[in-house]
């Protein structure tokens, strides 16, 4: 299985390119984000922890939904056949939490600055989703 290091470095790759793969990659780093934050709300023993990692899941998918559907409205659909296996879900107690949170905001900064450095309009939609983790990077520092 693949370390999320090695996962980071590919898509870090990928990223130069607006094509099917690494709009594939986006969608699955997405995807990823979401399940790691999910397991970890049922993995807390901390109250505000788990509410907090709880709101974020539901309204972060409502963005990746969002932000997927207005890339493929440009670029069109995309296939997952060129992509491997998806990231590896880390145990709360084993993960580095803010460093992980960290590395999505640097994949979703990249992703601004290469990507879709010409479609103002995805951008924005990436920037709700920035403040959607970094508002709870500041929540998950109560906990
Ligand atoms: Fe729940």
């Amino acid at each position: 299985m693949k370390s999320f290091q090695q996962f980071y470095n590919e898509l870090n790759e990928a990223v130069k390119y607006t094509d099917d793969k690494n709009i594939a990659l986006l969608a699955m780093h997405g995807l990823s984000l979401r399940d790691q934050m999910h397991l970890f709300h049922w993995q807390t023993e901390v109250g505000d922890m788990h509410t907090a990692l709880g709101n974020f899941y539901d309204k972060f998918l409502e963005q990746l939904d969002g932000l997927m559907e207005v890339v493929m409205g440009k670029y069109g659909r995309f296939s997952v056949k060129t992509l491997g296996s998806p990231a590896p879900l880390q145990d709360l107690q084993e993960a580095d939490v803010e460093g992980l949170m960290e590395r999505y905001v640097q994949i979703f900064e990249g992703y601004k600055d290469t990507t879709f450095a010409n479609d103002p309009e995805i951008v924005n939609i990436i920037d709700e989703i920035l403040a959607s983790i970094q508002k709870l990077k500041y929540l998950l520092t109560m906990s």
